[in-house]
């Protein structure tokens, strides 16, 4: 089933932004600090209950989930960025393009697993997609 490689590399992706939105998180500087230090916070709390579940998801479906750093940055394809002083428009544009990234991969998911008749992960699938858009349009509302 292909898409259980695919949520390998979701997996993969929900790790690797979890340290990137920490390094935001503690990072940007500017004016509208609080609202950005606030928004990585709530994004990675929620991936962090996601990358619990979707472990558990693939153990449901007999796979071994990845489960060191090295093959998290193996196979993600959120990209790491080094800390230093980031502007509210760089962190809200890193955020958004990141975010983007993962409403992509979590639609593609969604329409494999539904060719494949996996409901459980249509179900759980449509739900984060939902999240992403919701969270795109926090990121552009802010960036206008
Ligand atoms: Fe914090």
């Amino acid at each position: 089933m292909k898409h259980l490689n695919l949520l390998q590399k979701y997996l993969s992706n929900l790790e690797v932004l979890n340290v990137k939105l920490h390094n935001i998180h503690w990072n940007v500087v500017g004016k509208q600090f609080v609202r950005v230090h606030t928004f990585t916070e709530e994004i990675y709390d929620e991936l962090f209950e996601s990358f619990d579940a979707v472990a558990e998801l693939l153990k449901m479906k007999g796979q071994l989930p990845l489960s060191t750093m090295a093959e998290y940055l193996e196979n993600s394809s959120i990209k790491e960025v080094k800390a230093k002083d980031f502007s509210i428009r760089e962190a809200l544009e890193m955020v958004k393009e990141d975010l983007v990234i993962m409403r992509d991969l979590a639609t593609e998911i969604r329409n494999l697993a539904d060719e494949e008749g996996d409901f459980e992960t249509v179900g759980m699938f449509e739900e984060f997609v939902g999240f992403f858009s919701k969270n795109i349009w926090f990121a552009d509302a802010t960036l206008k």
